[in-house]
């Protein structure tokens, strides 16, 4: 049976190198019970969330459960004042081979229709802290839909990305043609989508899908350390840079540079704004405070 396990408690400080089931933590002041995938805090301050997918057996296939529990989790991260980033990942051979066909082969077009089926994925988009997918071995369908709706990749170097759905019958349908083909452009999504064909970590890396390609033993670490330097910033400044970033896949140009600017205004009405620029007059580390 699966591992269960329990959101770190608040006082937690977790080292980047302990083994990850010795380190899990089963008190919770939320006290939420995952049956698919593993949560804890991590890094040397124990401000990066951490959730690893845990259906190796399937290759990390997304069945409903699995997504329900990944929305709690990232929910509990996100009401965490501690916590200043995530980091998303599955197992050496598997961030998550798609979504679970044993459970969508016998759906009807009624029940997914009306019932606005894998419609509760776009979750993972809508929190303020970014999350950093750290991916190995297969990403493939909903698995590379999953690890494109955060913020950030890194791949390890045996990583495989691909949207297969056109084998199976069906097309993506969280967010595959769309993410994939303002990540890599047309010609490149267009072949993924229509053959599918998978692309290793370095084509991934070259075609602008990731930012960083590691050794496969350690990109969970290097994301980690990502979520470090990312949780050692202003959050409440990060949440509006998040926001900005975004603007740019949903808006025109002139609509981002409006809200970037008026993001950027903002900014100044805070106390790490003056915090930050003071820390550099002064020659000092800014010590931010969120406020
Ligand atoms: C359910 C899956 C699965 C999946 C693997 N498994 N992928 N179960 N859904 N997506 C299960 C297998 O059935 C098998 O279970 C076990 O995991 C190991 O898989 P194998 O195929 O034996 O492993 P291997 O030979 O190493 O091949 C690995 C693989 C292959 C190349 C990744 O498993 C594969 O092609 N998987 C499907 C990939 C795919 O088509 N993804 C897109 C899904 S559709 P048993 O019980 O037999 O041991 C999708 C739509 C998204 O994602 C739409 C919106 C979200």
């Amino acid at each position: 049976m699966a591992l269960l396990c329990r959101v770190a408690a608040a006082s937690l400080r977790v080292s980047r190198s302990r083994p990850l089931v010795a380190a899990a933590v089963r008190a919770s002041s939320a006290g939420a019970q995952y049956q698919h995938i593993l949560v804890e805090k991590k890094g040397e301050r124990g401000n990066v969330g951490f959730i690893q997918l845990n259906r190796k057996k399937a290759l990390n296939a997304l069945c409903d459960e699995l997504m329900r529990e990944v929305g709690l989790a990232l929910d509990e991260f996100e009401n965490d004042p501690e916590i200043g980033a995530i980091v998303l990942t599955g197992s050496e051979k598997a961030f998550a081979a798609g979504a679970d066909i044993k459970e969508m082969v016998d759906k009807t077009f009624q029940e997914c229709y009306a019932g606005n089926f894998l419609t509760h994925w776009n979750h993972v988009t809508t929190g303020k802290k970014p999350v950093i997918a750290a991916v190995n071995g297969y990403a493939l369908g909903g698995g590379c839909e999953l690890a494109m709706m955060c913020d950030i990749i890194y791949a390890g170097d045996k990583a495989q990305f691909g949207q297969p759905e056109i084998l199976l019958g069906t097309i993506p349908g969280a967010g595959g043609t769309q993410r994939l083909t303002k990540a890599v452009g047309k010609s490149l999504a267009m072949e993924m989508v229509l053959t599918g064909d998978r692309i290793s970590a370095q084509e991934a890396k070259a075609s602008g899908l990731v930012s960083k390609v590691f050794p496969a033993s350690d990109v969970v670490d290097e994301a980690i350390k990502c979520g470090e330097k990312i949780a050692s910033n202003s959050k409440l400044i990060v949440a509006m840079a998040k926001e900005a970033v975004n603007g740019a896949f949903e808006l025109t140009l002139a609509e981002g540079n409006r809200l970037e600017k008026r993001l950027f205004h903002s900014t100044f009405s805070t106390n790490d704004r003056k915090e930050g620029m003071n820390a550099f007059v002064e020659k000092r580390k800014a010590n931010f405070t969120d406020q």
